[in-house]
C-alpha cells in the first residue's frame, strides 16, 4: 500500500511543484516506486517539471469518466517516477469520492504518492486532499506564506489529513540575518505545523525543473530533498539545512 502525501500550502508559488518533483526524484533514487500525482486542475505543470508533457495522452479526469483504464495515463519519467497529469477544466464527476476512488486503483502499484495541490484552499486544494492520508505544508520562511501555510494546515486538517508536516523551501541565511525572513523557530511557531525538513534557496531548481531536468548531484537542494526522502522513509536523517 502507497503512503499518499498532499503538497499543499495556501499561497501560490513557494515550491508546492518543485519539491513534489524534488522528493519524487530523491525517493526514486532510494529505490522506491512513486506516483506524482498533479492536482492543479487547469494549471498543471509537474509533467513540465519531470518532462512527461510530449507523451501525455490521457489525464486522471480520463480514469474517472471511464476514458481509458488507470495504466494508460500513466506517463513514465525518469526513474521509478510516473506521472498522472491533472486536466485541464473542473467537471462535476470530480468529488472527493471519485478522486480517492480514482487514486485507490493505483495504491498497490506504488510505495509513494504525491498529490501537487493548487495554491489556494478551495475546490481543487479539497479534492488533492481526498487523494491522500498525510500531508505535506510547504512554505517559505515569510510572514504572508507561514500565515498561508497555517490556513493551508487547518483546512487539510479538516478534509480528514491525519498527519501534516513542514517543509520550509528557500530557505536563505542571509535573509535570516537581514531580518527579512523568518527564522526556523518562529516560521514553525507561526505556521503551527511540526517540521520535517528545509530545502535551500538554489538557482539550479529553477534553471533544472523548469527545463525538465533532475538536479545536479552538487546541488544543495538535492542533498536537503535526499534527506527529507529519508526520513519520509523512517530512515534517520537531520532535519538542518545545508551549510
Ligand atoms: N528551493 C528553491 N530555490 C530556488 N527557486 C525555487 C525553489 N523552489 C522553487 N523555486 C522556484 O519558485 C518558482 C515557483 O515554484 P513552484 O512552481 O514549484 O511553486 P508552486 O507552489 O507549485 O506554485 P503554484 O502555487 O503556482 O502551483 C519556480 O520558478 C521554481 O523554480
Ligand atoms: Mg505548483
Amino acid at each position: 500500500m502507497a503512503k499518499k502525501f498532499v503538497v499543499a500550502s495556501g499561497k501560490g508559488g513557494v515550491g508546492k511543484s518543485s519539491v513534489t518533483a524534488g522528493l519524487c526524484y530523491a525517493l526514486s533514487d532510494m529505490g522506491c516506486k512513486v506516483l506524482a500525482v498533479d492536482a492543479d486542475v487547469g494549471l498543471r505543470s509537474l509533467d513540465i517539471i519531470l518532462k512527461t508533457d510530449s507523451h501525455s495522452v490521457f489525464d486522471w479526469g480520463d480514469v474517472i469518466r471511464g476514458n481509458c483504464l488507470p495504466e494508460q495515463a500513466l506517463s513514465s519519467a525518469s526513474g521509478n517516477i510516473c506521472v498522472l497529469a491533472a486536466p485541464m477544466r473542473f467537471s462535476p464527476e470530480y468529488t472527493a469520492e471519485t478522486v480517492r476512488a480514482m487514486i485507490d486503483k493505483y495504491d498497490k502499484g506504488f510505495d509513494f504518492i504525491f498529490a501537487d495541490a493548487p495554491a489556494g484552499i478551495s475546490e481543487g486544494f479539497r479534492l488533492a486532499c481526498a487523494m491522500a492520508d498525510e500531508g505535506l505544508i510547504i512554505s517559505t520562511p515569510d510572514g504572508v506564506c507561514v500565515r498561508g501555510a497555517e490556513a493551508a494546515g487547518a483546512s487539510a486538517e479538516e478534509e480528514g489529513i491525519k498527519s501534516l508536516r513542514m517543509i520550509i523551501n528557500r530557505f536563505n541565511r542571509k535573509g535570516i540575518e537581514r531580518k527579512h525572513l523568518l527564522n526556523i523557530d518562529d516560521t514553525i511557531d507561526f505556521a503551527g505545523v511540526r517540521l520535517i525538513g528545509v530545502v535551500p534557496e538554489d538557482i539550479q531548481v529553477l534553471f533544472c525543473f523548469t527545463g525538465g531536468k533532475p538536479l545536479p548531484k552538487r546541488s544543495d537542494a538535492r542533498k536537503a530533498f535526499a534527506r527529507i526522502a529519508k526520513r519520509l522513509t523512517g530512515e534517520k536523517s537531520p532535519l538542518s539545512p545545508a551549510k
